[in-house]
């Protein structure tokens, strides 16, 4: 471990602060570190893991398709990107009919937002304070943090307008006739765990409508089944124009997705936008095998109950430091200001690894396979903890 920190610390960009824990391999909900100790992952690459790790099934179709054809052009056509497209047209409601493939969350949501200014014309983009729309220039102005912004604002022109989450009059006057697009994560994933209320997001379909925007809802975390839908939006009964979705896709393979109408994805016309990598064989047979198997296997309605009862376990130990328990299916936070830090640690030495966002929220993001006992195994360290201090 001493000589590996030393060659991170000497030779990798110091951008991220890491913990001091290193893996060897995974298998279902586990991860094992190279000490050989066991960990319950319930931060599955942020959201990413859907499967958690080494799945039969995406492994063999790693393998498969990367023993045949790993890399060929998007100058060619490609089967198995045409099969996920035609895949997520079924799985996606209404007329989200075509996909265009890219590499990752931040590119899908600047692809989201060149179609929005493309076909309109328009210069302005309304995004929610506190949300996260990742980290290339187009997607890190439209984040609502300006933390993430600091010392890259020469990059960033200045097309994004925030408004307080849930606020309807707020929202009202920041959509107007120049306005492209409104941009949204239905449940702040890096902002805190926070979801939209239903009025706020039945006021933003109406209000695009009035003024001729696209609503573009960022599924990028919410997306593929994690909070108990195939899609965030669809607990709240709104179809949004265009949706951009990436992490749990590919469970662990790199790709993102753009997805609107037939009739939106004219706006990008040959030539208009592009990628050497996305959408390419093997990054799609994976989001394939994972797409399938939470099909097959039923994930979403499993992330649905197991959330919701993970949840009421949780919320009973709601009260002076833990503030508030919130989120839908397996994405959940636990707003505890001042302790989030120390639970994670609590939880590592019990075995268990949970994230922290926005300073005072521990965020769980498990596979959709985790194990109800670990849920409540980890709801057990959340009462010993609380019962401590
Ligand atoms: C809602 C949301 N949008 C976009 C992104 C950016 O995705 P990526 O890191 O793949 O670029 C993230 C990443 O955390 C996210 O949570």
């Amino acid at each position: 471990m001493d000589e590996l920190k030393e060659t991170d610390g000497k030779h990798l960009f110091q951008n991220y602060s890491r913990q001091e824990i290193c893996f060897s391999h995974g298998k279902g909900e586990a991860l094992y570190g190279l000490d050989g100790r066991e960990y319950i992952d319930l931060v599955a690459g942020i959201a990413v893991n859907s499967l958690g790790h080494a799945h039969p099934a995406m492994t063999a179709a790693v393998c498969d398709q990367s023993s045949r054809l790993v890399h060929v052009s998007n100058l060619y056509l490609i089967k198995e990107q045409a099969e996920l497209a035609e895949t997520l047209a079924r799985i996606a409601p209404g007329d989200l009919e075509r996909s265009l493939f890219v590499n990752s969350g931040a590119e899908a949501n600047e692809a989201a937002m060149k179609l929005a200014v493309r076909r309109s014309g328009r210069c302005k983009v309304v995004t929610v304070e506190g949300s996260f729309h990742g980290r290339t220039c187009a997607a890190l102005k439209a984040t609502g943090q300006t933390k993430y912004q600091e010392g890259f604002e020469a990059l960033m022109s200045d097309f994004a307008v925030h408004v307080p989450l849930n606020d309807v009059d707020a929202l009202n006057e920041a959509v107007d006739k120049d306005t492209a697009a409104l941009l949204l994560e239905p449940i702040l994933g890096e902002g805190g765990v926070r979801p939209c209320s239903e009025e706020f997001l039945r006021a933003a379909r109406d209000i695009c409508d009035d003024r001729g925007a696209l609503l573009i809802v960022d599924e990028v975390q919410t997306g593929m089944g994690r909070t108990g839908e195939w899609f965030g939006f669809q607990h709240y009964g709104v179809q949004p124009d265009v949706v951009t979705m990436a992490k749990g896709l590919g469970g662990g393979f790199p790709i993102g997705c753009m997805m609107s109408s037939d009739d939106l994805s004219k706006a990008l016309p040959p030539g208009t936008h592009g990628t050497t990598f996305g959408g390419g064989p093997l990054a799609c047979a994976a989001a394939s095998a994972v797409v399938r198997t939470i099909e097959e296997d039923g994930l979403v309605a499993r992330a649905a109950s197991l959330g919701a009862e993970a949840m009421k376990s949780l919320q009973q130990l709601e009260g002076e430091y833990l503030k508030e328990v919130r989120g839908k299916g397996l994405m959940i936070g636990l707003d505890m200001p001042g302790h989030a830090k120390a639970l994670q640690a609590r939880a590592l030495e019990e075995g268990f690894l949970v994230n922290v966002c926005a300073d005072s929220v521990v965020r769980l993001v498990p596979p959709l396979i985790v194990s109800q006992s670990s849920l409540q195994k980890f709801t057990d360290i959340v009462k010993g903890y609380l019962d401590e201090i």
